[in-house]
């Protein structure tokens, strides 16, 4: 039988990030078992600021899915200002008419309440470490919630929001203006195969004892490696011919 260590390492490995979904409603029961498990994510002194909107209904998804192709339009703006081998994958696909996650089942919108910081020490909020731990304890049940959906056979996106986006989900679904929403994680069947994920490998990231300057990236080789792994994924985002339907 698999070690727990085999299990963890192997859905880690086979999550990916699904931008397409197919209409299939997911199991009942999926949902919650995926938020029982991100309530167990790690946080700052245990304050614990997420709490979860799960949208189901179809015209609110809709909604969301209106201000989300709006926030992709703001955000393909300024990313059409960078050279074209750079540029994030996902620019343009909603003018393309690229479905992305408007299909997904559910929605589950990531909120946090940052005056759960209060738990931590005050020198994390003083010195520059409000947004980072704030941010960090959200990634981490956020984290949880993509593992254990792809635990569930499920495939989830982690689709940030940027200003405008976080306010018309706020005004949507009626959260608290003390609130952040960072992120939204649809969740449904994906609608095509991803490519094979690609890491970094484990000698080029760990170092023994003290860090070896033999493998510090130069500044152009980190522009370098970012346009490999453009290339890499760049049918990663699409369900191209390259990529096909299921
Ligand atoms: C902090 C953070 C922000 C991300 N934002 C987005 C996003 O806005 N849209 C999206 O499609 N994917 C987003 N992703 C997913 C990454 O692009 C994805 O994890 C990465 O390309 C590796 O691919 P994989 O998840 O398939 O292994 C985000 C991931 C993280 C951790």
């Amino acid at each position: 039988m698999d070690s727990d260590y085999d299990k963890l390492l192997e859905i880690a490995r086979r999550r990916r990030s699904i931008r397409v979904f197919k209409p299939d409603p997911i199991p009942d029961g999926h949902v919650e078992k995926i938020l029982e498990v991100a309530r167990w994510a790690m946080s700052g002194a245990n304050g614990q600021p997420w709490e979860f909107v799960v949208v189901k209904d179809k015209d609110t998804r809709a909604k969301i899915y209106e201000l989300y192709k709006a926030h992709r339009r703001f955000v393909d703006v300024i990313e059409r200002t960078r050279i074209e081998e750079i540029r994030q994958p996902i620019t343009g696909a909603v003018d393309e008419g690229v479905p992305l996650f408007k299909d997904a089942p559910v929605i589950i919108v990531i909120c946090g309440d940052p005056r759960t910081l209060q738990a931590t020490v005050m020198a994390a909020q003083f010195v520059g470490g409000e947004r980072e731990t704030f941010h960090m304890n959200i990634a981490n049940a956020t984290m949880m919630i993509h593992l254990a959906a792809a635990s569930l056979g499920l495939g989830t996106q982690w689709a940030t929001t940027t200003v405008h986006f976080e306010a018309g989900l706020k005004q949507l679904l009626g959260i608290p203006q003390i609130y952040k929403v960072p992120q939204v994680v649809p969740v449904g069947y994906p609608d095509y195969t991803p490519h094979g994920a690609w890491r970094r490998k484990l000698s080029d990231i760990v170092h023994n004892e003290k860090f070896d300057m033999s493998r510090y990236r130069s500044d152009e080789q980190i522009v370098a490696d970012i346009i490999a792994l453009r290339k890499r994924m760049k049918a990663h985002y699409r369900p191209t011919s390259e990529t096909p339907r299921q």
